[in-house]
């Protein structure tokens, strides 16, 4: 199959190709670039031995889009493109609305006049909220806490609709509980730009001594040692999990939604002592005040996934931290050079 991967260049997109094109697949990158780096791409060529083709263009430019689908013989979209710092999105709501929402109906009507009609689209455990039991099953209320949240549980309700007003589409929301971790190779990986949002690219970061100390965002939740738990998931497992997705959907139409996450949670305590292992390094910390806006615990029933896409999980943490460590610490300033 050919796909059109939008957001082909970041961190879960580039992992991903890797997987579409170790599997036989033809692969277009859509990206503005905007948070992401060529270099990227080039890594991807480099490590596959295959050529990819990097369009840098909007989600939102209709032109380039309908410009796109009529020089390639695209069969299907995997759609990573979006925004996705929750601060930022607080601060900036309609440039979050703009990109992801729009962004997405923008593509969906070029998808539509081209006559693909073949979907993966990047959910996100977000659209959980603070969930009421757990593990979380795919059936579980909605309720997104920032306005990044309410942009994947918007796309997912109008990606429903879609799929109801024509039973020809193909849609999958695969929602990703926390990726971590970079391909073994060592030559893709995180690249956040500015001082991570997210733990491990904080842990990694302190551990190659950019930064001095970790903030535990409190330590009196309801949790097994007071610090924050989460499902953390390989990215490289997760990659795989797209690759599952565009297979079952060749086979089945309609709506799906699923969760990709491991099922096991672990705490922040227990991530900083799981990668001071890995790595070797000491991870200094300290713990502060709550984070506003989080949750004390989220992960994943990965059951669905199994049933549905044949899809598990297989990689450990030991494995997440050795292969984000092997990331860091062959790319200290990630995709840029040294300065
Ligand atoms: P990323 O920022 O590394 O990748 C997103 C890519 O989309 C970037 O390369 C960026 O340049 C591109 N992009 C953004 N807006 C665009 C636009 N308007 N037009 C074209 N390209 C655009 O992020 P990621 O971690 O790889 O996330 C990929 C997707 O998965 C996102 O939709 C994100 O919301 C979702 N997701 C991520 C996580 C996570 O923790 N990383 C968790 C759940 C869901
Ligand atoms: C994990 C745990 C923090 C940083 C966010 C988004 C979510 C999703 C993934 C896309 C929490 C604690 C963190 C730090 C800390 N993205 N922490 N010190 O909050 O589960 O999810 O990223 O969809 O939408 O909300 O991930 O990695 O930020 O935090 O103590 O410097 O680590 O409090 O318990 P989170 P995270």
């Amino acid at each position: 199959m050919t796909i059109l991967v939008t957001g082909g260049a970041g961190y879960i997109g580039t992992h991903t190709l890797i997987e579409l094109l170790q599997a036989g697949h033809q692969v277009v990158v859509y990206d503005n670039l905007c948070n992401s780096s060529r270099i990227a791409v080039q890594r991807v060529e480099e490590i596959t031995g295959k050529k990819v083709d990097l369009i840098q263009a909007d989600i939102c430019d209709r032109q380039s889009l309908d410009q796109t689908f009529s020089t390639y013989e695209i069969d299907a979209v995997i759609h990573f493109a979006g925004l996705k710092a929750v601060g930022e999105s607080v601060e900036k709501p309609l440039t979050y609305y703009q990109n992801n929402v729009s962004g997405t109906a923008t593509l969906c009507e070029a998808m539509s006049a081209a006559g693909v009609k073949q979907l993966v689209f990047s959910s996100s455990a977000t659209v959980y909220g603070d969930p009421q039991s757990l593990p979380i099953r795919e059936d579980a209320a909605t309720g997104a806490t920032n306005p990044y949240g309410r942009t994947k549980l918007f796309i997912e309700e109008m990606l429903r609709d879609l799929s109801i007003s024509d039973p020809a589409w193909r849609i999958a929301l695969l929602r990703y509980f926390n990726p971590v971790g970079a391909h073994p190779s060592g030559l893709i990986g995180e690249d956040p730009q500015g001082i991570p949002n997210n733990l491990f690219p904080y842990i990694t970061q302190v551990a190659i001594g950019q930064r001095q100390t970790l903030s535990v965002f409190g330590d009196d939740y309801a949790t097994i040692d007071g610090t924050g738990v989460r499902d953390y998931i390989h990215v490289v497992d997760l990659a795989r999990g797209h690759l599952c997705a565009l297979e079952r959907q060749n086979s089945n139409p309609g709506l799906l939604t699923v969760n990709l996450g491991t099922g096991q949670g672990y705490s922040v305590l227990e991530m900083i002592k799981a990668f001071a292992t890995a790595s070797g390094c000491d991870i200094p910390y300290q713990v502060v005040a709550r984070r506003p806006g989080d949750i004390a615990s989220c992960y994943a029933d990965p059951s669905l996934a199994h049933e549905e896409l044949g899809w598990k999980a297989e990689k450990g943490l030991d494995e997440m931290c050795r292969d984000g460590w092997n990331w860091q610490s062959r790319n200290p300033h990630g995709y840029k050079p040294a300065v």
